[in-house]
């Protein structure tokens, strides 16, 4: 399995795909790793890793669409099977996703679909559930919304907040990132509606 990762900061999911890889947990190789954001820590790791990493800053274009087509053409050159975001956090155009149809996954730290959006560990808390976790799934053109591949359940504990939630969802979304990736390069699996069904 070829896969692309796009990120935007620290990297730890990046890093644990990686390291199951190297481990031989998942048979795939990383052919890019992609941040719209020249300082972040992942991009740094990757180069460290003799990665072929690019920084593709978003600030230097005139707008979303030239910074995708920036991106796009990376992708293109290096024919990746998935396209992994690992804490990207720019919202992906319509057309963007149209070039690689359920083909681009998704790490969010919730049980969606609750708490979309930003800051989901924070939104877990106030909303005083006893249940929180991760989802791992396809990339449509709404918000954190396609199709499920994997997630992983955390108890929210009383004497919880958002970063103390944030770290223990964080080991699992680890797991589950690489669950899902191992699950997908099987390829033994089908996309029924919103179902994602593994034989
Ligand atoms: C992770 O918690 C990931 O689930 C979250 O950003 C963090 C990135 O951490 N993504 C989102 O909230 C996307 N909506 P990492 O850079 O250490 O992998």
């Amino acid at each position: 399995m070829r896969l692309a990762i796009l990120l935007s900061g620290r990297g730890s999911n990046f890093a644990a795909i990686h390291g199951a890889i190297v481990r031989g947990d998942l048979d795939a190789e990383i052919v890019c790793v992609i941040s719209n954001r020249p300082d972040a820590p992942g991009i740094a790791h990757a180069r460290t890793l003799g990665l072929p990493a690019h920084a593709v800053d978003h600030r230097a274009f005139d707008s979303r669409a030239a910074h995708e087509a920036a991106v796009l053409a990376i992708l293109e050159k290096e024919k990746p099977d998935f396209i992994a975001l690992a804490g990207y956090m720019r919202l992906l155009s319509p057309a963007f996703i149209a070039a690689y149809p359920m083909r681009i996954i998704n790490i969010h730290p919730s049980l969606l679909p609750a708490f979309p959006g930003v800051d989901a560990q924070g939104q877990a808390i106030v909303y005083g559930v006893k249940l929180s976790g991760c989802t791992v799934h396809f990339v449509d053109e709404n918000l954190d919304a396609g199709p499920i591949i994997v997630q992983r359940a955390v108890e929210v504990r009383a004497d919880d907040d958002a970063s103390t939630l944030a770290a223990r969802i964080l080991e699992e979304e680890h797991a589950a990132y690489v669950e899902a990736l191992v699950k997908l390069a099987s390829g033994d699996y089908c996309v029924d509606g919103r179902r994602v069904v593994f034989n």
